[in-house]
């Protein structure tokens, strides 16, 4: 199977869980400058909400994807909202790309709040998250 794991982070709290993500699986975390260069069977793609919404530059992402993916999965991590699925959905759907119903979400530090998060019960949690996709 092959899997691919991006991610937008601009402070590292996603980048965190993008890491923790990808050692489970096997492979390596990239951030979004990287394109997909080959069909994946599931892609794990990791951002933050910022102003209520993601980052232009993850909306690109997803528009300039030109590889087969069998399936994506949100992973993010906010101060506040359940998860950025909401934002990042309508952008799979125009690529005709599934996004699945599973996804990750926890909480990041922004500021003084959620100090030290993602902690380390954040990672296992998404690493066993992961491997349950893949399984
Ligand atoms: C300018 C700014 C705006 C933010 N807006 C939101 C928001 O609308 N909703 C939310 O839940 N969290 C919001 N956050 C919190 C971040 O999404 C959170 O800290 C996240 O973990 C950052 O991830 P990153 O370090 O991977 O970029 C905001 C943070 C900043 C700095």
């Amino acid at each position: 199977m092959k899997i691919a794991v991006r991610y937008f982070s601009k402070s590292g709290n996603t980048k965190k869980i993008a890491e923790a993500i990808a050692s489970a699986v096997g492979v390596e975390a990239k951030d979004i400058s990287s394109p997909l260069s080959e069909d994946v069977d599931i892609l794990f793609l990791g951002s933050a909400p910022y102003a209520f919404d993601v980052d232009n530059a993850v909306k690109k992402f997803i528009s300039d994807i030109s590889v087969k993916v069998g399936k994506a999965v949100n992973f993010s991590t906010t101060a506040g909202i359940k998860s950025t699925r909401k934002y990042v959905e309508k952008f799979f759907a125009e690529k005709g790309i599934i996004l699945a119903e599973e996804e990750f979400s926890c909480r990041g530090k922004f500021g003084i709040v959620h100090k030290n998060r993602p902690n380390d019960e954040d990672k296992k949690a998404a690493a066993e998250f992961a491997k349950k996709i893949v399984s």
